[in-house]
């Protein structure tokens, strides 16, 4: 066993949960960039609805069935993964910890997972493209201003370096009001304060890995600015850039157009979204609700998989994430109808935690997990989840998205309506 193999053997047993990296990841990062990782929206409701759902579904196992080789890969998009599950795209990853990019891809890469690197991720596109090219899926945000010309070059870099499938994310028409980022300052343009300071200074690992990694930028969008820009111009682009607003179906029908791979829609709750992201040929939804960062009224997104499921049927691919934190939730999304999932603030808390392997030993719990829970249903496959028996009280009825009758009317005299 070299250092590297006796360091995730010993993780293993210490941090078997994904839970129990949160208070270690506390102590190595600033505060600041704690909050922005495990923060949600408002009251943080809709955070904390995805992970109540998830542990509320039950699921019966069988035994007394041939078990002796599960196999957990999974096709996506006409390419074979090692498992159900995909690194979330996640924005300034950097500033969690410095050189996340580069660490999660690798991570990916040598796992055979995928990786879907963000548009506001502090690494080019082209040099991740290039550590990971197996895993590489790109996540576009929309930048409205100057006629999308940043959003479609941001596509064509994509396309050029190779990325398998293109995630345009459609949830932050506008920024979400983060009350942990809004006390803390977090926000462009960020200002180092002395309490900022104070916070930084007091966590020398993450400083020993800024040393080494430079201070993170928006390094896609930052391609933008003229050469030798300075900061002030750098910051004013990027507010005007609006990133993620002014997406409309007419847009997502241009950037199918000219997008010669997969494309999937993210953030889709609503199946009548989901249909219409079918009726325009897109290749699968990703069914998010930003890890609970964007609206908190939004239900919990494994609430929501049966009723996309049957609104897009059996050949769209159905992806999920928000609130992934254990194989177990795996095998429950994939037992209610997904195809994978996607996990963001846990691969995160990895590399909060334990730095540059944290997101192997993340991937290698979560997939040990799945491969046990799996076995302990009798299921040998990925595809053998679907046909668990599955208790889902919460789950939302295609009725249910029906527009409400008037109170009174001759409408809501005929229940069936
Ligand atoms: C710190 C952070 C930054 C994120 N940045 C992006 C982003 O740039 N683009 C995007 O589409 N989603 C972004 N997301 C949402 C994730 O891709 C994913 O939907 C979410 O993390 C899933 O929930 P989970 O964290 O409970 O796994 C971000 C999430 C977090 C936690």
């Amino acid at each position: 066993m070299n250092a590297r193999e006796r360091r995730l053997a010993t993780w293993r047993n210490q941090f078997p949960t994904l839970e129990s990296l949160e208070n270690r990841a506390r102590r190595r990062i600033p505060y600041f960039t704690f909050d922005y990782l495990e923060g949600g929206t408002g009251n943080e409701m809709s955070r904390h609805r995805n992970y109540a759902a998830l542990r509320a579904v039950e699921i019966v196992p069988r035994y007394c069935t041939d078990i002796s080789s599960i196999d957990l890969s999974t096709e996506l998009f006409g390419r074979r993964y090692a498992a159900p599950l995909v690194i979330a795209p996640v924005g300034m990853d950097g500033g969690i910890w410095p050189g996340a990019t580069r660490h999660l891809a690798r991570t990916a890469q040598e796992l055979g997972l995928a990786h879907i690197m963000s548009t506001m991720a502090a690494a080019p596109i082209e040099e991740v493209a290039r550590q990971a090219p197996d895993a590489f899926w790109f996540q576009l945000y929309s930048a409205p201003a100057d006629d999308h010309r940043v959003t479609f070059d941001l596509m064509r870099r994509a396309d050029a370096a190779g990325a398998r499938v293109l995630a345009v994310t459609l949830d932050i028409p506008l920024p979400a009001r983060r009350v942990r980022d809004m006390r803390n300052g977090a926000a462009v343009p960020f200002r180092i304060t002395p309490k900022v300071l104070l916070g930084m200074l007091m966590r020398p690992r993450w400083l020993a890995a800024l040393a080494r990694e430079g201070v993170p930028r928006y390094a896609n969008l930052a391609a933008y600015c003229r050469e030798g820009a300075t900061r002030r111009e750098i910051e004013g682009f990027l507010r005007n850039c609006r990133a993620g607003s002014g997406i409309t179906w007419d847009l997502i029908a241009r950037i199918r157009d000219r997008w010669p791979r997969a494309m999937v829609l993210k953030g889709i709750l609503h199946p009548a979204d989901a249909e219409k992201a079918r009726s325009l040929g897109l290749d699968g939804v990703i069914i998010s609700n930003h890890g609970g960062r964007q609206f908190d009224p939004s239900p919990a997104t494994i609430d929501l998989v049966p009723a996309i499921r049957a609104a897009v049927g059996r050949d769209m691919t159905v992806l999920m994430d928000s609130g992934i934190m254990s194989g177990t939730d795996i095998l429950k999304t994939l037992a209610v109808g997904a195809d994978a999932v996607l996990a963001g603030r846990g691969f995160m808390l990895g590399l909060a935690a334990l730095g540059p392997d944290g997101p192997r030993h993340v991937a290698t719990a979560l997939m040990d997990e799945l491969r046990i829970a799996l076995g302990q249903t009798g299921a040998r496959t990925i595809a053998g989840a679907a046909s668990l028996a599955v208790r889902h009280r919460g789950c939302w009825k295609p009725e249910d998205f029906r527009a409400p009758a008037q109170a009174g009317s001759a409408v809501a005299m005929q229940p069936s309506l």
